[in-house]
């Protein structure tokens, strides 16, 4: 066992490094003080990816069995072929040539909060950075350094095509980072929880596929198409009969930790 895997998979090691960082700081060995805090960032940043932001849906592959985390982040299974553009989820693990090995810590950050490359080329909102500007700065930096921890894999992705000049809506409330202080107000933080896991990326698409944050917002009613079949995303505003208002805080938690509808029957894929 390589003490590297026990930091980035173990959980349980990282944790017990997270508690006892104050401890650690406390003494005069800087180096392992850095080390500690790096542990805390990291373990912020596994929290936002894998419990919120769900960068695995778009760039892990799918195998017959689900996500193959064997070959986590190294994207293209996952397309998008529109009228404006064709891309895939991209390779997002650091191998040097099929990756985005070399990208520093910026580079993620500037990716993640205005979908920039370092080489200049935007990318399309398919990825969904302006569902990110509003994270703190101290979440950005856990979720480039978490993302950037994971072990490189070979998969060369076929470049994006990009049609016709697209352009990205930012969202009403989330066009700036927020602060700390700001999460410690329930509402504000479940308003940033829900922002960073893009759900009304789904929910606020209006039934012609465009953006409706202004007016539509959760309103529902897209229609996604695949060769299993349609789904609808359903209205989740706070509506009593339309939308989700008269369902209780336990049935909303059952729905978003289980994947079930009100009735227990479980959500298409996309949800
Ligand atoms: C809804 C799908 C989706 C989600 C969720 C998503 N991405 Fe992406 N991402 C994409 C797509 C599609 C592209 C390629 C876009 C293009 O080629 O224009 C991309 C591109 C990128 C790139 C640029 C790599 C390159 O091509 O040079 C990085 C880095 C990245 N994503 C990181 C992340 C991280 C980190 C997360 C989670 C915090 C995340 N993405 C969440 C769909 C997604
Ligand atoms: C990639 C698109 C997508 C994203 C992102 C998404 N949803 Fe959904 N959601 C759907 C679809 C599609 C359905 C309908 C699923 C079905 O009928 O099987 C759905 C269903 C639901 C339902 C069930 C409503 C009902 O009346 O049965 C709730 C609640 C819900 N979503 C909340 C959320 C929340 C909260 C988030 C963010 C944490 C979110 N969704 C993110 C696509 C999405």
């Amino acid at each position: 066992m390589t003490n590297k895997h026990a930091l980035f998979d173990g959980g349980v090691m990282l944790k017990w490094i997270a508690a006892a960082t104050g401890a650690l700081c406390a003494s005069t060995l800087i180096v392992t003080c850095a080390v500690a805090q790096d542990a805390v960032l990291l373990e912020r940043g596994s929290y936002l990816v894998n419990a919120v932001m769900a960068c695995d849906g778009c760039h892990t592959p799918r195998g017959p069995a689900g996500l193959d985390m064997s070959r986590r982040f190294s994207g293209g299974s996952q397309v998008w072929d529109e009228p404006a553009y064709l891309v895939r989820g991209s390779n997002i693990t650091p191998d040097r040539e099929t990756g985005i090995g070399g990208w520093t810590v910026s580079d993620m950050k500037r990716l993640l909060a205005d979908g920039v490359r370092p080489n200049d080329v935007p990318v399309v909102h398919q990825m969904p950075y302006p569902h990110y500007k509003i994270l703190t700065p101290r979440d950005l930096d856990a979720v480039a350094a978490y993302t950037l921890s994971v072990p490189a894999v070979r998969n060369q992705i076929p470049a994006p095509v990009y049609r016709s000049a697209t352009h990205s809506t930012l969202i009403p409330g989330a066009e700036k980072p927020f602060t700390d202080d700001m999460l410690k107000d329930p509402l504000k933080r479940g308003f940033y929880l829900a922002t960073i896991a893009h759900c009304m990326e789904c929910h606020s698409r209006t039934p012609d596929g465009k953006p409706g944050y202004a007016n539509w917002n959760g309103r529902g009613g897209y229609v996604f198409k695949s060769p299993k079949g349609s789904v609808t995303t359903k209205n989740i505003t706070s509506h009593k009969t339309a939308g989700v208002g008269a369902w209780t805080d336990a049935e909303l938690k059952r729905a978003l930790t289980h994947g079930v509808d009100r009735t227990g029957k479980p959500f298409a894929l996309q949800m």
